[in-house]
């Protein structure tokens, strides 16, 4: 009966985690999956979400299902997050806004939603993009595609063949972008050229799906959502998945939002409506404890305010890793350009490393990127940064 079940060769970056875990190589660094470690290379517990697990835990209350849409406290925040808490759209009531489990959840909500209302859409992704990307749209039975996105011999975005793309797509086809700290390359675009993207989007009436999952991480939470906020003023319709996991450190909690920017209040009230069955057929109702951190630390000024000086010292901290990392590889290889690293933004770096020099780092140093070349920068620290780059200037030279 299931012998025509296919193997599942597993996840490119997730299976990292268990092959890490069993690694018994003392020095091990884990630079696959985008966490951020800190100093003392630990996962952190945000002091924020300590004083809202203190008032979740004080007393410790009932667990009714949530709505299917989630808190109204953890939509209210994403909301003011992506668009500005005074913004036009919001007092507007166009914006459709459901709290998801996590990032991926938002993703697959939309896809579905996409599939079932325009189902002659077509997906386009960067080339590259984060894989699940392209499994969850075709899990939804979308014909997924790429747009010219990064240049490995220069390091830098294809901007013309992105543009030349975008412009052979078809009405109501998707596009799926990352408005800051692109995954896997770290490399974005300009304000300049997201105004030209826009516009091309808007000609060619596409749909824009921007996928946010490390808001705060680049430049600034506001700077870090300049596609968004320009879209929405170019009045274009607009799919934004977020996620909390990296910017709360709450990747376990799988908290995250979907929400759909409409020409009318009244399209918002149906989108709204056909988003939350979405829900009720897939897994009914979100998670509470995630929902609830996000609705109290997301709604208390004081919170609010030290929760994003929380996200800038980790954002910080990856920075002065980048230039820290360049120095030593431009020291130890001196004929190759390293100058990627801090032309890059956000938690990953896309390191140009041949599949078999990432085996190598893996086998002979404990050192795991994902295979595309893909390297966490915010799992390197003071204590590990001069034997990864050791083991980098290694490969790099044989
Ligand atoms: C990543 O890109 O490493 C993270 O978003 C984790 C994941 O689910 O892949």
């Amino acid at each position: 009966m299931f012998d025509r079940i296919e193997h599942y060769a597993g996840d490119p970056i997730l299976g990292l985690v268990s092959q890490f875990v069993a690694d018994e190589n003392p020095n091990k660094v884990n630079l696959g999956i985008g966490v951020y470690y800190d100093e003392d290379g630990k996962m952190p517990v945000l002091e924020c979400v300590k004083t809202a697990e203190e008032r979740i835990a004080d007393p410790i209350k009932p667990r009714p299902y949530l709505p299917m849409q989630g808190l109204a406290g953890h939509r209210k925040g994403c909301q003011d997050l992506l668009f500005g808490a005074d913004a036009a759209v919001l007092q507007e009531e166009r914006v459709a806004t459901i709290a998801t489990i996590g990032g991926s959840g938002a993703l697959k909500v939309g896809a579905e939603f996409i599939n079932q209302w325009f189902p002659d859409a077509e997906c386009y992704v960067s080339d590259p993009t984060w894989g699940n990307h392209i499994a969850i749209f075709e899990g939804s039975n979308i014909t997924v595609k790429k747009y010219p996105y990064y240049d490995k011999a220069t390091n830098s975005v294809r901007f013309d063949d992105m543009i030349a793309c975008l412009k052979g797509m078809n009405k109501n086809d998707v596009v799926l972008l990352h408005p800051c700290c692109h995954n896997p390359t770290g490399m974005d675009l300009t304000q300049a050229q997201w105004d030209e993207v826009l516009d091309v989007i808007k000609a060619g009436e596409l749909i824009p799906f921007m996928d946010i999952a490390y808001q705060g991480f680049g430049e600034d939470m506001d700077t870090d959502a300049y596609a968004i906020r320009k879209a929405v003023d170019m009045g274009l319709p607009l799919f934004v998945s977020n996620s909390f996991s990296k910017n709360l450190s709450l990747y376990g909690e799988r908290v995250g939002g979907l929400s759909v920017v409409c020409p009318t209040k009244e399209e918002a009230e149906r989108v709204f409506g056909q988003l939350t069955f979405t829900v009720r057929r897939i897994y009914s109702s979100p998670p509470s404890h995630g929902g609830h951190v996000v609705d109290i630390v997301m709604n208390d000024d004081a919170l609010h305010e030290q929760w994003v000086g929380e996200v800038y010292a980790m954002r910080d901290r990856i920075k002065a890793m980048r230039s820290k990392l360049q120095a030593v590889l431009e020291e130890k290889v001196p004929n190759q350009n390293f100058d990627y690293l801090t032309r890059q933004n956000g938690m990953f770096s896309f390191t140009g490393l041949t599949p078999e020099q990432v085996e190598r780092l893996r086998a002979e140093y404990g050192i795991y990127m994902v295979s595309n070349s893909r390297m966490c920068v915010a799992g390197l620290n003071s204590d590990n940064i001069d034997y990864i780059a050791n083991a980098m200037a290694a490969v790099l030279q044989d």
